[in-house]
C-alpha cells in the first residue's frame, strides 16, 4: 500500500516527482493545467501536437521534461464527459506507469471536481491500489527485489485535508478488495475449507466481528444437507462460516449477504474435463467477496448491521461423493433431485440463504456466485447478471453498479424456469436442462428465501480475469473482488438515508 500526501499544482511542479499523471479532457488543451504545463515546458505542446494527442479517451502521452520538477509526464486522455470510471481508469494506468518506469512518488492531477470532489480522490486512489495488487504470497522472491523501486507514495495533486481522507478510505476499500482476491487467488488445497475459516476468523479477531461456525455435526443437526451434500465427496469437512458486524445497534434487522464458497469445483462424479477444472480455484470468490466486504464495513465503521454467510465446501467425486440421483433434505425442509454433482453452488446457497432467512430475519438478501457457465455465455466477461425478487433492491443495485463502474445487468426470472426444474422423485431437481442455465439456477436459489427482499449475482463471468476477457487497468490477472465495491456502495447509501 502507498502513503498518500496532497499537494498544490504549482508545488508539485516543484517537487522532484518521478512521474506525474495528468488527466486531460478532450480538447481542453487551451485550459488549466494543461495551460501551465505547456508555458512551462513548450516541448510538451509540441509533443502533443506531433503526436496527435488531444486529450481523446484512451489517448496518452509520456513526456521526459527538462530541469526542476517531475521527471516524468504521462498525459492521459479521458474524452469529453469525465466520469468515475474515467477517474479510476486514470489513476490505475497512472499507478501502472508508475510501476513499470520503476518510479517510488508518483503524483496525480485530474478533473476532480468533474463528479463529486471528495469521492474522485477515493476512487483514484482506490483504483491506483487496485492496479498494483499483486499476487505474491507463493513467489520465493518477491517481484520489485532487488530490481526497480517500487510505487511507495501517490501525491494527490491538487487536494485538501478532505481529500486526504478521502483517498485514506479509498486505500482502505483497496485493502478490502485486496483480501478478497488473496482468498480468491489462493491454492485450492491451502484454502480449502478448513483454511479458509482461518482466514475468516483471523479477520474476525482483528476487527472485532462476532464469528459462528457450524461443523459438519450441526449441519447434519440442522439437515443443512445441501453444504453436507457437495462436501461429502472431500476429505476436507465443509462448513458455514459467519460473520457478524453490529453498527447499528441488535435491535435493528441485519443485511445478509451470501457468498458462494466452494474452494475447489472439480465438477463432482460428473467430473469436468481438466481445461474446464484448471481455474475453478476462483470458486470460491463469492465467499471471498464476502469475507473482504466485512472487512471493509468494519473498517469504515459503517452504521450499519451486516451478517456474511460463507457455505464453503470442496466439490470432489470421493468414495462418499454424493451421486446422481440422490434426494438431499434441506434445511427448508424441501428435497432436492441431484440431477448433477457439477450444480453444486446453488446446493450450498440454498442452505446458507435459508438459514439466513430463518436465523437473522434479514431486511434483505444478497447473493453473489459463480453460479453458472451459462451467464458467461450470455454476458461475457463483461458484467454480471442480477436476479431479483424485488424490483425496488434491484433498482437500488444496479445503481451502486452504475457508480462503481462494475457492470451489471437485471436478467428475469420466468415461470418458465421453474418448470424445468421439476422432478419425478423430489420436490425440486437441481438442473433444468441445457437453455437457460443462468435462469433456472436463479429461479432454484429464490425457492429458499421466502418472502424476503432478495438478490442474486451470478458473477461466474467477472470474479476474475479470463483468457480473452476485456482488460481493465486495475484488474490485474487473477481474482478480481468484482462486487465487493457496488455492495458496499449499496450498504453506504443505505446507511446515509438511514441515518
Ligand atoms: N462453478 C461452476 C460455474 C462456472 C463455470 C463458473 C465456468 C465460472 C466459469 C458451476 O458449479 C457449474 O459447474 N455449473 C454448471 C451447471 C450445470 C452442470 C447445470 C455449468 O454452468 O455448466
Ligand atoms: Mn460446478
Ligand atoms: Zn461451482
Amino acid at each position: 500500500m502507498l502513503r498518500i500526501r496532497v499537494s498544490g499544482f504549482r508545488e508539485a511542479l516543484e517537487e522532484e516527482l518521478d512521474l506525474l499523471g495528468v488527466a486531460v479532457v478532450e480538447e481542453k488543451l487551451g485550459e488549466e493545467p494543461f495551460k501551465s504545463l505547456a508555458e512551462r515546458y513548450p516541448a510538451l505542446s509540441r509533443a502533443a501536437e506531433a503526436e496527435g494527442f488531444k486529450g481523446s479517451d484512451g489517448q496518452s502521452l509520456l513526456f521526459y521534461p527538462d530541469g526542476r520538477g517531475p521527471r516524468r509526464i504521462l498525459l492521459l486522455g479521458v474524452g469529453g464527459e469525465v466520469d468515475l470510471e474515467k477517474i479510476r481508469v486514470a489513476a490505475a494506468n497512472t499507478a501502472l506507469k508508475a510501476r513499470e518506469t520503476g518510479s517510488r512518488r508518483f503524483g496525480l492531477l485530474a478533473p476532480w471536481d468533474a463528479v463529486e470532489k471528495p469521492r474522485c480522490f477515493e476512487e483514484a486512489s482506490l483504483a491506483a491500489h487496485m492496479a498494483l495488487y499483486e499476487y505474491t504470497k507463493y513467489k520465493s522472491e518477491k517481484s520489485g527485489e532487488g530490481e526497480k523501486p517500487r510505487p511507495e507514495e501517490l501525491v494527490m495533486v491538487g487536494g485538501d485535508d478532505e481529500a486526504l481522507k478521502a483517498a485514506e478510505r479509498g486505500r482502505l476499500i483497496a485493502e478490502a478488495v485486496a483480501l478478497a482476491r488473496d482468498v480468491g487467488n489462493a491454492p485450492p488445497s491451502d484454502m480449502n475449507p478448513e483454511g479458509f475459516e482461518r482466514e475468516a476468523r483471523r479477520l474476525a479477531e482483528e476487527k472485532g466481528l462476532v464469528v459462528k461456525v457450524l461443523y459438519k455435526e450441526d449441519l447434519e443437526k440442522l439437515s443443512m444437507n445441501g453444504i453436507l451434500g457437495v462436501g461429502r465427496g472431500s476429505g476436507v469437512p465443509p462448513r458455514l462460516v459467519v460473520l457478524e458486524y453490529w453498527g447499528a445497534g441488535r435491535d435493528k434487522p441485519p443485511i445478509a449477504v451470501v457468498g458462494k464458497g466452494v474452494t475447489f469445483d472439480s465438477g463432482g462424479l460428473g467430473i469436468k474435463r481438466h481445461e474446464s477444472m484448471m481455474e475453478m480455484k476462483y470458486d470460491k470468490c463469492g465467499a471471498a467477496t464476502v469475507l473482504g466486504l466485512m472487512k471493509a464495513v468494519a473498517d469504515l465503521r459503517l452504521p450499519v448491521n451486516i451478517v456474511g454467510l460463507m457455505p464453503l465446501a470442496e466439490n470432489m467425486p470421493g468414495e462418499n461423493a454424493y451421486k446422481f440421483g440422490d434426494v438431499l433434505r434441506m434445511y427448508n425442509g424441501m428435497t432436492v433431485e441431484i440431477g448433477h454433482t457439477d450444480a453444486e453452488g446453488r446446493l450450498l446457497l440454498a442452505d446458507a440463504l435459508a438459514y439466513a432467512v430463518d436465523k437473522y430475519k434479514p431486511s434483505e438478501i444478497i447473493d453473489l456466485a459463480t453460479l453458472t457457465g451459462s451467464i458467461v455465455i450470455a454476458l461475457g466477461n463483461h458484467g454480471a447478471g442480477l436476479y431479483a425478487n424485488n424490483e425496488e433492491l434491484a433498482e437500488k443495485l444496479l445503481k451502486a453498479a452504475e457508480k462503481t463502474g462494475e457492470k451489471l445487468w437485471r436478467m428475469p426470472l420466468w415461470k418458465e424456469y421453474y418448470e424445468q426444474l421439476k422432478s419425478q422423485v423430489a420436490d425440486i431437481n437441481n438442473v433444468g436442462g441445457r437453455w437457460g442455465g443462468a435462469g433456472t439456477a436463479a429461479a432454484f436459489l429464490s425457492k429458499f428465501v421466502g418472502e424476503t427482499p432478495w438478490t442474486h449475482l451470478d458473477i461466474a463471468g467477472t470474479a476474475w480475469v479470463q483468457k480473452d476477457g476485456p482488460k481493465k487497468p486495475y484488474y490485474p490477472k487473477g481474482a478480481t473482488g468484482y462486487a465487493l465495491r457496488l455492495i458496499l456502495e449499496h450498504l453506504r447509501s443505505q446507511a446515509s438515508t438511514h441515518h
